[in-house]
């Protein structure tokens, strides 16, 4: 199926689009629908604008089967994807497929029975889940003829857009806070593309992308989390795709995922509605969890207070990958924590880094910060009695531990000897 590029401007026609089963631009608001093009707000009420599909004609066992066949990658969704369908033959960087880790140690030490699984997506290509939506960000970008491929970020998405870009062959100009983690920063460099620091913390770069969109200085650019967000989003969706899958087409009773901007928890949801509502899995209620550090906690502070709005926070705390003091999609987080009869929690800094060790010692994964939030509330839960240890029960690891050493620094040699047997007894180790 052939891709046409369409002029970047939201009076594109619908069908000069083929961006697969994505059939409009919808508001979450208020439900109006414009057709698909480099938008992000609702021209009616200012609210965030979301992919609508058209899934009426899959038949469910055909649907199953083609995916089972698909790539071990994001692709084997595409049927449920916003790209276009001859994706395949372009140059993506192929995320997805990630294992999802039968945690057995870690759920003896939680005291959790009803099984444990880790969906460890620091197997992606960049070592974040950010290459899923980088991949999907890339196609509407392709699709809509931008060459520039920009983003604000906390370090992850960085990287992910500049090695997209770089396999992609577009030019890449990203923005992060100017104080990010070495790892993060060498990550996001070393693809070639632009990388520019600025004096602030997220929330401040992420109002400069805003201007610089509006500015003629960024005309053409396809910002993957701004005025591309709806297509970007979607790549969330694959996560809970491939948790079902792996679980046999079935849905998790819990599931603890992360919190920055919300989005990613947001479409979790989304994508476990969609796999019920298409038969591919058995309905049954599931409870979504968000983590947060206590240093950057907006959301959970609002779901603690009762309260429907989230007011904005100066963020403070080692998991800088999670510090957005102002998240997009915060409110609709709370609606469904409180929908699915889930809760959101955080945690301090020293029990991130406790539960980066603990994942680390129990089932040999090196979790980045956002990895240790997650562990630690779902641990933090459990002790709570609010997660259910008897129940299936997911926790995200979305990023990789070596790009935040920093964290787990006081971790090292455990003895420094001489090269012969006498120095290793003498060290007390034989
Ligand atoms: C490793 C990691 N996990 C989770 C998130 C949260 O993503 P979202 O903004 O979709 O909530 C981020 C965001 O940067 C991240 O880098
Ligand atoms: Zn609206």
């Amino acid at each position: 199926m052939a891709v046409q590029t369409v002029a970047t401007d939201t009076t594109a026609s619908p069908s000069t689009v083929d961006l697969g089963p994505a059939a409009a631009l919808s508001c979450r608001e208020c439900g109006h629908r414009v057709p698909l093009g480099p938008v992000f707000a609702c021209e009616e009420c200012f609210g965030p604008l979301e992919i609508a599909y058209d899934f009426s004609a899959h038949d469910t066992e055909e649907l199953r089967k083609r995916i089972e066949a698909g790539p071990a990658n994001i692709w084997r969704y595409a049927p449920l994807l916003p790209v276009p369908a001859d994706v395949a033959t372009k140059p993506n960087i192929n995320p997805g497929w990630t294992k999802l880790v039968k945690a057995d140690n870690l759920a003896r030490e939680l005291g959790v029975t009803g099984g444990l699984y880790v969906k460890d997506d620091s197997g992606n290509p960049t070592h974040s889940f950010k290459d899923r939506v980088v991949a999907q960000a890339l196609e509407a970008a392709r699709a809509f003829g931008f060459t520039t491929l920009s983003c604000s970020s906390t370090g992850n998405l960085a990287g992910a857009v500049g090695a997209a870009a770089a396999r992609a062959g577009f030019r890449s100009c990203v923005f992060i806070p100017h104080d990010l983690e070495q790892g993060k920063v060498v990550m996001a460099a070393v693809y070639g593309g632009e990388l520019v620091g600025i004096e602030g913390n997220y929330d401040d770069v992420n109002r400069f992308c805003s201007e610089l969109i509006g500015d003629p200085a960024g005309e053409g650019w396809g910002f993957v989390n701004v005025n591309l967000r709806p297509y970007y989003a979607e790549g969330s969706k694959t996560l809970a795709y491939e948790i079902c899958e792996q679980l046999g087409w079935q849905l998790p009773d819990q599931l603890v995922v992360p919190i920055a901007s919300g989005s990613q928890l947001t479409k979790i949801d989304k994508g476990l509605k969609e796999l019920i509502a298409l038969g591919l899995v058995e309905d049954k209620p599931y409870k979504i969890f968000g983590a947060q550090a206590e240093g950057c906690s907006p959301v959970s502070t609002a779901f603690k207070a009762g309260h429907d709005v989230v007011r904005p926070q100066k963020p403070n705390t080692i998991a800088k990958s999670l510090a957005i003091g102002n998240p997009a999609d915060g409110p609709y987080v709370l609606d469904i924590a409180r929908r699915t009869g889930g809760a959101v929690e955080d945690v301090t800094d020293e029990q991130v880094v406790d539960a980066i060790k603990l994942l680390a010692r129990t089932e040999g994964i090196f979790a980045e910060t956002a990895g240790g939030v997650t562990v630690g509330v779902t641990k933090k839960l459990i002790e709570n009695g609010v997660l259910d240890p008897s129940l299936t029960t997911v926790v995200l690891n979305t990023g990789d531990g070596l790009k935040t050493l920093d964290a787990v620094a006081g971790t090292g040699l455990t003895a420094t000897i001489r090269p012969n047997l006498d120095s290793f007894r003498e060290a007390g180790l034989a």
